[in-house]
């Protein structure tokens, strides 16, 4: 395409409910490796020199809008309350279209969330001098599709499953949906086709035909992978491109020096950057951004989310962690819970069945079993025994727990916040902090042990 004298516009048609999802939720917002289906789409889009984005939606408008991100681009929604079909799709858009007449519009679809930047700009680019082009493909199984019908080598029409014969049902190249088309020639056409078909709707792709009685060529070029044009209709197909997409993914990862015990059991739904010599075993989800330094193992059956993880950190099996930073050396799990903003600093041990949550660990620092620790500082070399727990919340407000330095906390402690524990404290075992405590004060507070002796009725 020539981009100097001619403008691109990009309209993506996202109408269709997908009553084959069976969901409330619009099939272009199920998401694909964590992403809506849709921003899949958008995000490519943001790539190409695009003047205005037109998206047709057909309900749930507000929803849409709040989950779909597009950075600069500003997104023209244009509501299609009833959904006649593509064509009466794309003659919505043509009612508000603002732009020129020799403006090339590419038209995509909301619900094949792969097709890449390089594919479309190789159509955009094979377009020029054109006034219609195609992205077809050839495909063994071309059920459901609609149909490129050639003769001497050119296309002449679409034609859709429902209207095809037996015949035209053996054709194996189809129509991927995704076209580019000249302004002027698409308002024309548009407002020629009908609905006279099988499904009594108006097909976008009907103008192909009409293009080709009025002497036009309808230009096209075929696309080799078959998931770059692989639709969304169900959850059977969204689950099979899912895997498409982790297991390339993961050959990527792998590629590139991370490894992963099976690339078939890992799920990265977010962006990763990593270093070397990292190890990843088997049932990992990373979610969000992830940054993980060297020498990083993650035992089998972690999750994480927004995670920056600094060298030599150790995460053994079923550990959650969301929204945190591991300093170097540390030791997690197995079964942690780390989360809500918490920082782990260097060389710290957090075992299992503990939970951490918006607090911070300081070097050197040990929780090893069974704590809860939540909205606290924890100084260094600091101690907590099994069972010990802060009590953050008094049911309105969530206080503060301060731990110095070099504090011992001892098992099933309970510490009612909001508390200052001073540097090099010892909390005596099975203690209800209710009390700051000094500088190496050691405190105890439980019941005496004694004996209870049995009377006997004699
Ligand atoms: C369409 C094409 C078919 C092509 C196939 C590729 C037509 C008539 N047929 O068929 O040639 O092989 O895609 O996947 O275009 N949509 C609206 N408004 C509507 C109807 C649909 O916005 O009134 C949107 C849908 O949300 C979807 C896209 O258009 O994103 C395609 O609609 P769909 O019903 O899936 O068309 P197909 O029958 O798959
Ligand atoms: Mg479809």
């Amino acid at each position: 395409m020539n981009t100097s004298s001619q403008e691109l516009s990009v309209i993506i048609l996202s109408a269709g409910q997908g009553k084959r999802m069976f969901s409330a939720t619009p099939k272009v917002l199920h998401k694909l490796a964590g992403k809506p289906i849709l921003q899949h789409v958008i995000d490519t889009v943001l790539n190409l020199p695009a003047k205005k984005v037109y998206i047709v939606y057909g309900y749930e408008g507000q929803l849409l809008r709040k989950k779909i991100i597009s950075d600069n681009l500003s997104l023209n929604w244009i509501l299609q309350s009833n959904q006649y079909g593509t064509g009466h799709a794309i003659q919505k858009v043509m009612e508000k279209y603002e732009g020129k007449n020799n403006d090339q519009i590419l038209i995509l679809y909301g619900d094949i969330p792969l097709i890449s930047i390089k594919t479309l700009s190789k159509l955009l680019y094979l377009h020029t001098g054109f006034n219609i082009s195609l992205l077809t493909a050839k495909i063994d199984s071309p059920y459901g599709y609609g149909r490129v019908l050639r003769k001497d080598g050119l296309i002449i029409k679409i034609i859709e499953q429902d209207d095809a014969s037996e015949n035209h049902k053996n054709i194996q190249e189809i129509n991927t949906g995704i076209m580019v088309v000249n302004k002027k020639k698409l308002h024309t056409w548009i407002n020629q086709i009908h609905n006279n078909n099988s499904k009594k709707e108006f097909y976008l792709t009907d103008i192909v035909s009409i293009a080709h009685h009025n002497g036009h060529i309808i230009n096209s070029m075929q696309s080799k992978n078959t998931f770059e044009i692989f639709g969304i209709n169900n959850r059977l197909q969204l689950m099979q491109l899912e895997r498409f997409y982790q297991k390339r993914q993961a050959k990527k990862l792998l590629l590139n020096g991370l490894s992963l015990a099976d690339h078939r059991r890992f799920d990265l739904r977010g962006t990763l950057k990593h270093g070397k010599d990292i190890f990843i075993d088997v049932n990992v989800i990373l979610e969000g951004n992830i940054i993980i330094g060297d020498r990083v193992k993650i035992g089998n059956g972690c999750k994480l989310k927004n995670v920056t993880i600094n060298n030599d950190v150790t995460i053994y099996p079923y550990s959650i962690i969301e929204n945190t930073h591991l300093d170097s050396n540390s030791i997690i799990g197995p079964f942690a819970h780390i989360h809500s903003n918490s920082r782990i600093s260097k060389n710290v041990h957090i075992g299992n069945f503990v939970e951490v949550k918006n607090t911070i660990f300081g070097k050197n620092s040990k929780a090893g079993h069974l704590s809860y620790l939540g909205d606290a500082n924890i100084g260094k070399k600091v101690n907590i025994g099994a069972g010990a727990i802060t009590c953050n919340f008094d049911g309105k407000n969530k206080n503060k727990t301060i731990i110095n330095n070099d504090a011992f906390i001892g098992a099933n402690s309970e510490l009612i916040a909001p508390i200052i524990i001073g540097s090099g404290a010892t909390v005596g075992a099975g203690t209800t902090v209710t009390k700051n405590i000094n500088n190496g004060e050691k405190i105890i507070s439980r019941v005496r042990q004694f004996s209870i002796l049995k009377k006997h009725n004699s």
